[in-house]
């Protein structure tokens, strides 16, 4: 089976308040108003592809384009920088809404620098090396084992001091939490657990920049208009961060929220699946060619969204990751081509899947994806690992 999936039965309506709290309309448009002033920023695109939508037998499908993100080539440069950018505010007493990025560094500039680490199975080190370099700080990036020198050269290359650990990504996040304890540097994981989740809400606060912008995107259009939104899951933060921001916009009817994972590195399937309602870590080695998506222990803010909200979870074979790439790359008639890394293409894999295969039948008719469903995604990243994409799309691997 290249694709097991599994319905969720903690839906509730429900919902922790605190956390949704943090992703209102208001803090959506506050967050937005700084990182608009971050150097080089602009809006991502949102492309709409009707002919992919009407091959498939949906109403439509849009897909908002992180790879364009601040020339990193993928979305997570923006956690990075507001989270570095909260990290500041709290310490001086600054309120971000109101402040733009030129006026916080004029307040840090007498500043000591900072040291920032963190572990990165690519984009997120990426986007914290490039946050440091903007904002003028030192940083330490670790990446797990097995990760390609591509791409810690591209960590490199923003001055950041980074090595590849022997350690896998969770492991290793262990790690680095207690040098940074014993070192006194700022953790900035993209993770959160108990006792550290101030600055991994920050980060996810600052993801909430896509549905921010989005919103503005869809014109006279609203929201509400999506019936699915399909989302990839490393620790699901990014998931969560966009479920919640959707859900404050949509609530009482929400679309439905589906999760889709590299079957190696399942946490939030596995916990779904489970009877207990927790968090639960998948060990092993993790190898997945879907680096980004490749960590075995939820998030605990994460969860708190997801648990309630999401309808359905996948797990996935890389196969299915490919299959959204080649799409991606070779559109049908004047579809827009669109270059998607494997992290970044896995839900318009699980989406062609669901709607071409007779084995997803159940998944489809229990989800209802038929010609009036309206389905968001979100490429998250590019090309970041050149040589696998182009083994995959000249049809070299599966
Ligand atoms: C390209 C890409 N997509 C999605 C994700 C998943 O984000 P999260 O770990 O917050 O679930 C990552 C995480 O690194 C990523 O790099």
């Amino acid at each position: 089976m290249n694709i097991v999936w599994q319905s969720n039965q903690f839906q509730s309506t429900s919902i922790p308040t605190t956390v949704f709290n943090s992703f209102k309309p208001s803090n959506l448009e506050q967050v937005l108003n700084f990182q608009s002033t971050l150097p080089n920023y602009s809006q991502t695109p949102l492309y709409h592809l009707d002919n992919l939508a009407k091959h498939l037998g949906v109403a439509s499908i849009d897909v908002k384009d992180e790879s364009k993100r601040f020339d990193l080539n993928a979305f997570k440069g923006l956690g990075g920088a507001y989270a570095m950018a909260s990290y500041f505010a709290q310490k001086l007493n600054l309120d971000l809404g109101n402040i733009t990025f030129n006026k916080l560094m004029e307040a840090i500039k007498d500043l000591e620098p900072v040291t920032f680490a963190t572990v990165t199975a690519g984009n997120h080190g990426k986007g914290v090396a490039w946050a440091a370099k903007t904002f003028g700080q030192k940083v330490k990036v670790v990446l797990p084992k097995g990760s390609s020198v591509e791409r810690l050269t591209a960590i490199q290359d923003l001055g950041a001091e980074a090595y590849i650990s022997d350690l896998n990504y969770d492991d290793a996040v262990v790690e680095i939490a207690k040098q940074s304890d014993e070192q006194g540097w700022i953790l900035l994981q993209d993770t959160a657990w108990v006792d550290y989740e101030t600055l991994p809400l920050a980060i996810m606060q600052g993801y909430s920049t896509i549905v921010a912008e989005l919103i503005k995107q869809l014109d006279r259009k609203h929201i509400s208009q999506y019936t699915h939104v399909i989302l990839q899951a490393g620790v699901g933060s990014f998931a969560a961060a966009v479920i919640a921001s959707i859900y404050n916009q949509t609530v009482p009817d929400p679309p439905k929220f589906i999760i889709v994972e590299p079957n190696k590195a399942d946490c939030i399937f596995t916990s779904i699946k489970s009877n207990e309602g927790i968090p639960k870590r998948v060990n092993g080695p993790l190898d997945s060619m879907m680096a980004g998506l490749a960590c075995g222990e939820p998030s605990t803010i994460a969860w708190e969204i997801l648990k309630p909200t999401i309808q359905a979870t996948f797990s996935c074979k890389d196969v299915i990751s490919s299959i959204g790439m080649k799409q991606y790359a070779n559109p049908l008639n004047n579809d827009r081509s669109i270059i998607s890394g494997e992290s970044g293409a896995l839900p318009l894999g699980v989406l062609i899947e669901i709607m071409t295969s007779k084995a997803l039948f159940n998944a489809k008719d229990s989800l209802k994806l038929d010609n009036s469903s309206n389905i968001l995604l979100i490429n998250t990243e590019g090309n970041t690992n050149p040589k696998n994409y182009d083994d995959i799309i000249h049809n070299k691997l599966f």
